[in-house]
């Protein structure tokens, strides 16, 4: 049980390694084998806003497999980092059915200084249904980050009140670590299952 346990845990950080993070940028979603999107529909990018020192970038899909994406597709030109997630409408959601697919962060001005890459994930034909909302790491630092206000207070736990304040966003410190302690419990679901296929 426990050598299982220990292999399975190897085998996720393994699966783990293939996603590139600069700047605290990490996605969160999608990526690996239990955060896919759908096809045609309307999926998620979530990424650990309260730890990003970037204010924006492009989202772009890319797959290295040719025959399912011919080259790198921007999807969201400018994105915000303080929006933490954002929906892709499904009519951007071209890209058919297989796996391999990455979502890309770059540079707003120049693509190919990259952020951040996901992990390989799968679009899935209509019939699997969305991931659980649980398999998504919760970011717990995003709750600290400000939607343009000057007034950031650490422990803040209500919703940003930025109207028309001007302010650059900003984000509070303190809180990264959080995120870590979060991850590791949303692999430990991923080992659990991953334990429980194999008994
Ligand atoms: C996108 O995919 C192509 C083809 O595999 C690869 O050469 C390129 O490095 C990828 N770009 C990024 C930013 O991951
Ligand atoms: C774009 O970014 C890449 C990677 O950081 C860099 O090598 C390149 O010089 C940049 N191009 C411009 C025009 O700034």
């Amino acid at each position: 049980m426990l050598s299982k346990l220990t292999f399975a845990t190897l085998a996720l950080a393994g699966a783990a390694s293939a996603a590139v993070s600069n700047g605290g940028l990490k996605i969160l979603a999608p990526g690996g084998d239990g955060l896919w999107w759908i096809a045609a529909q309307q999926n998620n990018v979530v990424w650990t806003c309260g730890e990003s020192t970037f204010p924006q970038f492009t989202i772009l899909i890319n797959n290295s497999d040719t025959s399912l994406l011919t080259a790198i597709t921007p999807l969201i030109a400018v994105e915000q980092n303080y929006n933490c997630n954002q929906g892709i409408a499904s009519n951007l959601i071209t890209q058919p059915v297989g796996t391999g697919y990455t979502i890309v962060l770059a540079d707003i001005l120049n693509s190919t200084n990259i952020y951040a890459v996901s992990d390989p994930f799968e679009i899935k034909a209509l019939s699997a249904g969305y991931p659980p909302t649980s398999n998504t790491p919760v970011d717990q630092a995003s709750a600290t980050v400000s939607k343009g206000t000057s007034s950031n207070v650490v422990g803040q736990t209500g919703s940003p009140t930025g109207a028309g304040s001007g302010s650059p966003p900003a984000k509070t410190g303190g809180a990264p670590s959080l995120r870590s302690s979060s991850i590791t419990a949303g692999a430990l679901v991923g080992v659990a299952a991953a334990v429980a296929a194999l008994l």
